[in-house]
């Protein structure tokens, strides 16, 4: 017997969350769920080969027995390690009358992706943004259509080769081949984001422990993305240091106490914890706590803006911005995005979800079912079955064409 299945893993800088689905009609049903506390990962690149690994096998260990399936392939997230986005052209002429086939677009975007990238990076994404049929753009498809020219612009995102080489190395340390890895926000949009929102312009801002990722989405594609190497982590650590306590103390702190808006909270408001050196519990006020919170977060906003306007097009985005990952759980957040980001914010987390997914209903696992979503769409994800005799990699054509159709919702193929 075997069933279709799609795993994705992502190794976050916080938990390693591992997701098996059973693909039944077009529809994905969580089947097993692995979630356990990252080691060996700071800013999203790997610190601690082995601690790493070994919570990688925790995570899957895990799956494998929630869901009664072996795992040793998967769709695997990644951050963080200077991310470069860039976008390109390509072109094909078109040979005689004839209306453009698959292997028109395949050529103009494999011509795009030639572009000089330097032998030390690797090219993780190549998603077409638009097409132009002898110099008029066309509607989302160009395939059928007539014209002597094709062009193609693409977005490129390529990660340093060492950075994905770390990162492939603890996975197969923990017997695990990649498919392919994806990087957070996209996987993140893909499962928070509404086919409207990604139409009239929207960015996807996924703040987890130890990095925020961002996506423009506009006319239904990705225009920009970007990693930024802070987090969450540094909101506690700030806390550590105004406290003076141990990380984990803060960490408590600030997810029972903590605000992004201090305006929120009223002078009186009080409580007790214990610090180095002292010989009881020393008292703080909330309001203070939040003063700490809010002025990092905000920053965390300030260099999300940065990154929109610096992309140019801070001024398409008229469905505003969609926060997503653990740090969305910060109260207030949503107020103080809203006045950094000078546009409507809302606060998202996985919800077209079936099987067992309960645990996966926090905004802390939008990227991890994105992965899953993502790699359901490339149409090449094989069918992997119990005994895990999966094919082996993805070929390149046939997963752009996956991740061209889960990109562009409306596209008539
Ligand atoms: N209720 C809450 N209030 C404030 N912060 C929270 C709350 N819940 C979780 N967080 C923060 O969210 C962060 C973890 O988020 P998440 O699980 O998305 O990270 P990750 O995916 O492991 O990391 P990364 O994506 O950066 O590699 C931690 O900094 C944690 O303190
Ligand atoms: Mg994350």
């Amino acid at each position: 017997m075997s069933a279709h299945l799609v795993v994705g893993i992502d190794v976050g800088t916080t938990k390693v969350c591992t997701i098996v689905g059973e693909v039944r009609a077009d529809d994905i049903f969580v089947v097993g769920v692995g979630i356990e506390p990252s080691h060996g990962m700071k800013k999203g690149v790997v610190t601690d080969l082995s601690a790493l690994a070994a919570s990688i096998s925790a995570s899957v260990h895990q799956a494998e027995r929630a869901s009664g399936f072996e795992i040793n392939r998967a769709f695997v997230s990644l951050a963080g390690g200077q991310i470069a986005p860039r976008n390109s052209r390509g072109a094909v002429g078109l040979v005689g009358n004839r209306g453009v086939r698959e292997e028109d677009v395949d050529k103009a975007i494999e011509n795009a992706r030639m572009i000089a990238i330097p032998h030390n990076r690797e090219v993780l994404h190549v998603i077409p943004r638009s097409y132009a049929l002898d110099g008029v753009h066309t509607v989302r498809s160009p395939i059928g259509m007539h014209g002597f020219r094709l062009e193609v612009e693409v977005h490129i995102i390529t990660a340093p080769a060492t950075v994905v080489a770390n990162l492939e190395q603890a996975l197969r340390a923990s017997l695990i081949e990649p498919d392919r890895f994806i990087l957070n926000p996209l996987a993140s949009g893909d499962a928070v984001l509404t086919d409207e929102e990604r139409e009239m312009g929207v960015v996807v801002i996924d703040i987890g422990g130890g990095t925020t990722d961002l996506a423009v989405f506009i006319e239904g594609s990705v225009w920009h993305s970007a990693v930024i190497p802070i987090g969450g982590d540094l909101i506690t650590s700030d806390l550590t240091h105004w406290m003076r306590v141990p990380f984990d103390v803060a960490e408590t702190v600030k997810l029972q106490y903590g605000h992004a808006r201090q305006k929120s909270i009223g002078p009186l408001e009080t409580f007790a914890v214990q610090t180095f050196g002292a010989d009881g519990p020393d008292e703080f006020s909330r309001a203070d706590i939040a003063m700490v919170i809010e002025a990092r977060t905000a920053e965390i906003f300030e260099k999300v803006l940065e990154e929109i306007k610096h992309s140019g097009y801070d001024g398409l985005l008229r469905a505003g911005a969609v926060v997503t990952g653990g740090c969305a759980q910060l109260p207030g957040i949503r107020d103080l995005a809203s006045d950094v980001l000078g546009m409507p914010v809302r606060l998202a987390k996985p919800e077209r979800l079936t099987g067992m997914a309960d645990v996966l209903r926090s905004p802390a696992f939008s990227t991890s079912v994105g992965l899953l979503r993502l790699g359901l769409q490339m149409e090449s994800a094989a069918p992997l079955n119990v005994n895990g005799n999966g094919t082996p990699n993805i070929k390149l054509g046939k997963w752009l064409g996956g991740l061209f159709r889960g990109l562009l919702p409306d596209e008539e193929t």
